[in-house]
């Protein structure tokens, strides 16, 4: 497995001043920050981002949250760290989530779920260069 991932600490966490907090915690778990930046996303790209939900029924409402505020996505590498993040961010539904888990301390809900995490190793390679550029990656 790759050990790179693509996380986005999502505009509910970033605007609730809780990205120190998110990504002190998973330097304590491991991983190692290889690229960050903050923006503010567009329509566009929070469309394009999420192009594989194209067809469900809250991808509007998706949109709509990434675009609502400032998110903050980061490259994170660690063993297996896809698998490692995923575990770490904890379920979708933040009321499945596990204890200690990213989504357990400050999800709110399915949509308002602080975080995301790439899902395949493809996925992280595909995500990461949405957001950066080779430069812009610390070896
Ligand atoms: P994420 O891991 O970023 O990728 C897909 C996102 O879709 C997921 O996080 C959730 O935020 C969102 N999502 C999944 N299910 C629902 C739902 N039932 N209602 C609203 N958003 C959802």
């Amino acid at each position: 497995a790759g050990r790179r991932t693509l996380t986005i600490i999502k505009p509910d966490a970033f605007g609730a001043g809780n990205a120190g907090n998110i990504v002190a915690l998973l330097e304590k778990q491991g991983f190692a920050v290889k690229a960050a930046r903050v923006m503010h996303m567009t329509t566009a790209q929070a469309g394009a981002f999420y192009e594989v939900h194209a067809a469900r029924p809250f991808y509007g409402e998706l949109v709509e949250f990434m675009t609502s505020g400032p998110c903050m996505p980061l490259i994170l590498e660690k063993d297996d760290a896809v698998a490692s993040l995923r575990t770490a961010i904890g379920a979708t539904d933040p009321a499945e989530a596990a204890e200690g888990t990213v989504r357990k301390l400050y999800a709110e809900s399915k949509g308002k779920n602080a975080i995301h995490a790439s899902d395949s190793d493809e996925n992280a390679a595909r995500e990461a260069r949405f957001f950066f550029a080779e430069a812009d990656v610390i070896a």
